[in-house]
């Protein structure tokens, strides 16, 4: 068995679906169900007993540790974060209980449980953290991308947080032998995505007639990954990567901001032309780029990130399965095949988000 943290929100979900779709081993998700968490995404796994849900905080250290000795696993795969730069901004001290404190918890309840396993269950155990590639900060245009040697520099409390987190799960290894592995990864999109996030937010704004907001002046560059390819490369490196390694994940697809957008938009002009305002079912004709709107810029802003992947192509030969068009697509349509989804995680707590950060009503 493998215990998953955090598998309840958009990467953790994806991960364990994808993951009893290709091994037989079990899953305990032990996951708090923020506003972030939905167990609907895990739906379709009720009554399969090769998945146990727990809801719980990462740190809550004596539930860790009942959790370790009951199901014993072999690895943990380390997902629970609070993941919302924008929201990192507004109140970081989520952030950091979380992100720091529930990393250092999970660290410790992992050592205790680890230093007394038998010498081959101890050697073969594995403590996964799934890190992002925005610790490495904001690279110039013309700069390399990313390598796994490019130094630590966090602007944003969501970033520093995770900062945090990574240098703690390396000391764990280098102090105490802990075998962790440690993946960065881009930005991630697919279904499942939680839409306060850039590309989810613009589907579903774009459908309900409201602006697609823009920070700045779009030409922030992001480098994009489907989803299915980082639950992927997490299986390959948890599988054969060397412990106490770092290996960059990323899809090598970078693109604006606002070429992201305009995407968007083009394939729901394909897919769900714009309705017209009284033409009964008829379409306006226009596209939904019209609804883009220019709005102050993030502070602290990266302006660029990209990622070098190549180490984990040369060792673990793991590649992108998707391209950016066609996991787009993929996307698009998963949202516009799942309204009631988009309604139902539109509840409160995302609103009082809107209001804070967006002043909506
Ligand atoms: P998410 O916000 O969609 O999901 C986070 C999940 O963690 C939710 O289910 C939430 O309920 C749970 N959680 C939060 N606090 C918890 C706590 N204290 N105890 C237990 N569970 C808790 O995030 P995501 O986009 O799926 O990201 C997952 C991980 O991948 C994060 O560690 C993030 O830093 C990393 N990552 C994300 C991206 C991306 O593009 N989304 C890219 C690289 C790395
Ligand atoms: P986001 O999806 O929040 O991911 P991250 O900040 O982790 O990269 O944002 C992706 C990019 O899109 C980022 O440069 C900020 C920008 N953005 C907008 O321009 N408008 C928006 O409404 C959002 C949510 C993001």
């Amino acid at each position: 068995m493998i215990l998953v943290t955090g598998g309840a929100g958009f990467i953790g979900a994806n991960f364990i679906l994808d993951w009893l779709q290709v091994t037989d081993e079990p899953v305990l998700n032990l996951d708090k169900l923020t506003y972030a968490g939905n167990p609907e995404n895990l739906a379709s796994l009720a009554g399969d007993a090769r998945y146990v849900f727990v809801q719980g905080d990462i740190c809550d250290r004596p539930l860790v540790e009942r959790l370790l000795q009951r199901y014993r696993p072999r690895a943990i795969v380390h997902f629970a974060a609070e993941s919302h730069v924008d929201r990192s901004l507004h109140g970081p001290e989520a952030f950091l209980r979380t992100n720091v404190d529930g990393t250092f918890t999970l660290l410790e309840a992992a050592r205790a449980y680890w230093s007394e396993l038998p010498a081959a269950e101890k050697a073969a155990f594995r403590f996964h953290q799934v890190s992002t590639d925005e610790v490495y900060g904001s690279l110039s245009p013309e700069a390399a991308p990313f390598t796994e040697a490019h130094p630590y520099r966090p602007n944003s409390p969501y970033s520093a947080s995770k900062a945090a987190a990574d240098h703690l799960v390396r000391a764990w290894h280098r102090s105490y032998g802990l075998p962790v592995l440690t993946s960065h990864c881009s930005n991630n999109y697919g279904p499942y995505h939680f839409p306060e996030k850039l590309i989810p937010l613009v589907i579903v704004n774009a459908l309900a007639g409201k602006p697609l907001p823009i920070y700045g002046d779009g030409q922030q560059v992001r480098d994009w990954l489907y989803v299915g390819d980082h639950c992927a490369a997490i299986r390959h490196i948890l599988a054969a990567g060397r412990p106490g390694e770092s290996y960059n994940v990323g899809g090598g697809n970078e693109l604006a901001n606002l070429d992201i957008v305009q995407k968007v938009c083009a394939l729901l002009d394909a897919f769900r032309p714009r309705p017209g305002g009284e033409s009964d079912g008829e379409s306006d004709g226009k596209s939904y780029a019209r609804q883009i709107r220019f709005v102050a810029d993030r502070p602290g802003h990266d302006r660029r990130y990209a990622i070098d992947a190549s180490k984990l192509e040369r060792e673990l030969g793991w590649r992108p399965a998707e391209s950016f068009a066609s996991g787009l697509a993929k996307t698009v349509r998963w949202y516009l095949d799942h309204p009631d989804w988009v309604a139902r995680v539109q509840s409160g707590a995302y609103r009082d988000w809107l209001q804070t950060h967006y002043g909506e009503p």
